[in-house]
């Protein structure tokens, strides 16, 4: 009997793949193939042009050049606006003749609100392409912006994932975006992602589409030595996260459906062995540089192989995707109570990396038995010793690996250092579950118990 299933499934496999490959499709013209096999068999990645080196940023005014720019929306933050990025970026628009204008109220951990102040200051003027200086908050901000200048139609929710939003294909083209990273962390430079705080159900939801993808991300590590303790540490548990969960994302051909067209392939696509590649590479550099650059500034090598490592970890999530601990952190991060971060400004925040980290621990312990020796190998990968360790305790030997960097980085105590109390649980698990985009990419289905748990079981991590 399972012969028999597994010989029908490959022929349904065999008949989609020839008559969906590229030589057979319509592209542009999206056809939609009646048979639909329960499991994907294809992957694909696809990633901005990266160019990395020291100083790379005065290149970017002849980029503009080469890409016809004429007049260009420069987007940044408060705090970025009068450091030494914005001055490399402006000076070079200024000797390639470049006309500018630039908008730096974006909000660190952006909402709609702020989306929209932004999107409002694009639709004010007439550019023709946009440059982001900044963190993954400036980059979001500026790939919305940049989507609904270029859809100015459009409504705000048409874009934004279900079931918050109505999840809506982009059709239209948008205009071309450099991204400049200034901290080492989310890797949106290379992603299809935008990432926003939706006010009125307080957690993070977002845009996913290959369409906001920059056209280029400039990874110039001189930009990472202005960055405080506290911003590289948190945002290097973003990378760190993002390498442990697309390594241990659910196997793209065991995720489901397969897409009736190729250009409905979800950008979330399971883990594949071009992602495991960069998650490998990832925490290796973190077990050699993260606490160097967190504890050194000025250390180079350090900063700038981390500025690395969250390019190289967004191209993994970018394709093969998050799952739990980024499910979690939306929720976490969207009810901040007062918790107010040295290094992040007066306002009450949870920063991302430490939104997702916090229950990485009891995350792994709970993912491990999909595939005890992945997990194993992540924390061989991270430094520890897993020479004759039983499989049964690989959730447990990962787990205690994450807990060794989150002390040496003097993490807080859990949820609990945060604000957050067992009460708050049970709201916390409502607004992870409409995060099925990432929940479902986890190698292990969840249930409302098991996300309790989880995050009970994060309340308090020492
Ligand atoms: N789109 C994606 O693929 C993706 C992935 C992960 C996270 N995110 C999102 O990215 C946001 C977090 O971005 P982040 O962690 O990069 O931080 P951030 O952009 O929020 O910036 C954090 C702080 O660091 C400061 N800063 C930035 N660069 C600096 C520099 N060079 N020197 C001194 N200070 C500097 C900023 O002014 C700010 O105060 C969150 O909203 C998160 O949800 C997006
Ligand atoms: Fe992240």
């Amino acid at each position: 009997m399972a012969g028999r299933k597994r010989v029908f499934d490959l022929l349904r496999t065999i008949d989609i793949a020839s008559c969906q490959c590229p030589a057979h499709s319509h592209r542009g013209n999206i056809h939609v193939s009646n048979v639909v096999p329960a499991k994907d068999y294809a992957f694909e990645i696809k990633c901005s042009t990266v160019r990395y080196g020291l100083g790379v940023t005065k290149e970017v005014g002849m980029d503009l050049v080469n890409l016809g720019a004429k007049n260009v929306c420069v987007m940044t933050d408060p705090n970025v606006v009068s450091l030494s990025p914005m001055k490399a970026v402006l000076d070079s628009l200024t000797k390639n003749g470049i006309n500018y204008k630039v908008y730096d109220r974006v909000r660190v951990e952006p909402t709609d609100s702020s989306f929209k102040d932004a999107i409002k200051f694009a639709k004010e003027g007439s550019f023709d392409s946009f440059v982001a200086v900044g963190g993954g908050s400036v980059m979001d901000t500026c790939k919305a912006a940049n989507l609904y200048y270029s859809d100015p139609g459009a409504e705000f929710l048409d874009y934004v994932n279900q079931p918050v939003g109505k999840g809506k294909k982009v059709q239209v083209e948008l205009k071309p975006m450099i991204a400049i990273p200034t901290t080492s962390g989310t890797g949106s430079e290379t992603t299809g992602m935008s990432i926003f705080d939706y006010e009125e159900i307080q957690a993070k939801t977002g845009i996913a589409d290959t369409s906001l993808r920059p056209v280029l991300a400039m990874i110039d590590p001189l930009h990472t030595l202005t960055v405080p303790e506290r911003v590289a540490n948190y945002s290097g548990f973003d990378i760190f996260c993002h390498a442990l969960e697309s390594f241990t994302a659910i196997p793209y051909n065991e995720r489901g459906p397969a897409p009736p067209n190729p250009a409905l392939r979800p950008v979330y696509q399971g883990s594949n062995p071009i992602s495991d590649v960069w998650a490998r590479f990832c925490l290796q550099s973190l077990r050699k540089y993260f606490a160097r650059s967190v504890y050194n500034p000025d250390d180079v090598e350090a900063r700038s192989s981390m500025h690395l490592a969250a390019t190289m970890a967004g191209v993994g999530i970018g394709n093969a995707g998050v799952h739990v601990c980024h499910g979690l952190a939306y929720p976490i991060a969207g009810n901040v109570k007062d918790f107010v971060p040295k290094d992040y400004g007066k306002e009450p925040i949870v920063p991302h990396g430490l939104a997702v980290v916090l229950t990485a621990p009891a995350v792994f312990r709970f993912t491990a038995s999909s595939d005890p020796d992945k997990h194993l190998e992540a924390a061989s990968l991270l430094g520890t010793n897993t020479t004759n360790v039983k499989q049964a305790d690989a959730g447990k030997v990962l787990s205690d690996t994450i807990l060794k960097y989150m002390d040496t980085m003097k993490i807080e105590n859990g949820l609990t250092a945060l604000g957050y109390t067992r009460d708050d649980v049970p709201n916390l698990v409502q607004g992870a579950l409409p995060q099925k985009r990432l929940l479902s990419i986890a190698p292990l289905p969840q249930s409302e118990d098991d996300l309790s748990k989880l995050l009970e079981d994060s309340l308090t991590i020492y």
